[in-house]
């Protein structure tokens, strides 16, 4: 299990174990080139793969890229049905270069939904490279973060009946165990490319005390040079996790009192 920001205080580096990100703006990538949005959604493999190496190289442990949203079956039929091929042949083609690197692949999502086929590519490319020791690639498809914590619920609830009798013993560490990331550390860095300033049903409990970056490029014009901006960016936050400026610079470790007197003024 990862330490949860919001009940420990994460131990923080200059490099973000744990990257996230919003692959967005393929469609206007493409219509500004007058070519058809599906043209963005093929440039953005090349994208996937030079941000894979870059994470890799950084020393990332594990880099999140949001790849097909549970809403994104509202899109044209055509389009969903493209995005699904173009998923299905980067798994075919792309596996045994993330195994000879030693990067593990894990998909997250409601995977059933996906035809029998592309369910069949993604747990064979799992298997593949369970054993890989490097960066692990999480690619989140047909994901939702309500689908998330829903999920979660019902997982828990399957488990610890009980619970249900008494929701006021419901702690954060009982539901923790069964979300999508829970042997992940929580992202560090959030990225969202394309210029939306909008988390869209990304990692909703995960994100908590995450640092945000948006950027104007569209996603297939991401790779290693926007990525260091973003890295750079993240050097010079200063994460507070709740606590202020002035303890951080004192090195003043201080827990949770349990209760404090309001002072009279
Ligand atoms: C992101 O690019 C890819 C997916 C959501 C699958 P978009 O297709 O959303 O591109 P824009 O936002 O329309 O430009
Ligand atoms: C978010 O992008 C989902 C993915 C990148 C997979 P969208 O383009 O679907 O987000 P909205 O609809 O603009 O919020
Ligand atoms: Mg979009």
């Amino acid at each position: 299990m990862s330490v949860s920001s919001t009940q420990q205080i994460p131990e923080t580096g200059a490099i973000p174990r744990h990257v996230a990100i919003i692959m967005d703006g393929n469609g206007r990538w493409a219509k500004k080139r007058m070519l058809p949005r599906v043209a963005g959604h093929a440039k953005g493999v090349d994208a996937v793969r030079a941000t894979v190496e870059t994470c890799a190289r950084a020393g990332v442990q594990c880099l999140t890229l949001f790849a097909f949203s549970s809403e994104n079956w509202r899109r044209p039929v055509e389009e969903v049905s493209v995005l699904m091929r173009l998923f299905l042949t980067a798994l075919e083609k792309e596996v045994a270069l993330l195994r000879k690197n030693g990067i593990r692949l894990r998909v997250i999502g409601d995977l059933s939904a996906f035809d029998a086929k592309l369910q069949e590519m993604i747990a064979r490319g799992e298997a593949d490279t369970a054993h890989c020791k490097g960066m692990t690639l999480v690619v989140a498809a047909n994901y939702g973060g309500r689908w998330d914590i829903l999920n979660a619920t019902r997982q828990m609830l399957a488990v610890r009946p009980d619970l249900a009798a008494n929701p006021q013993a419901i702690a954060e560490s009982d539901l923790a165990p069964y979300l999508a990331l829970a042997d992940q550390p929580e992202p560090d860095l959030f990225i969202r490319t394309g210029g939306e300033h909008r988390v869209s049903n990304f990692l909703l409990w995960q994100l908590a005390y995450t640092e945000f970056y948006f950027t104007d490029c569209f996603w297939p014009d991401f790779g290693a040079e926007e990525l260091n901006k973003a890295f750079e960016s993240f050097t010079r936050r200063e994460r507070r996790f709740g606590r202020t400026s002035e303890q951080l610079q004192s090195g003043q470790v201080s827990t949770h009192p349990g209760s404090v007197e309001v002072l009279s003024s």
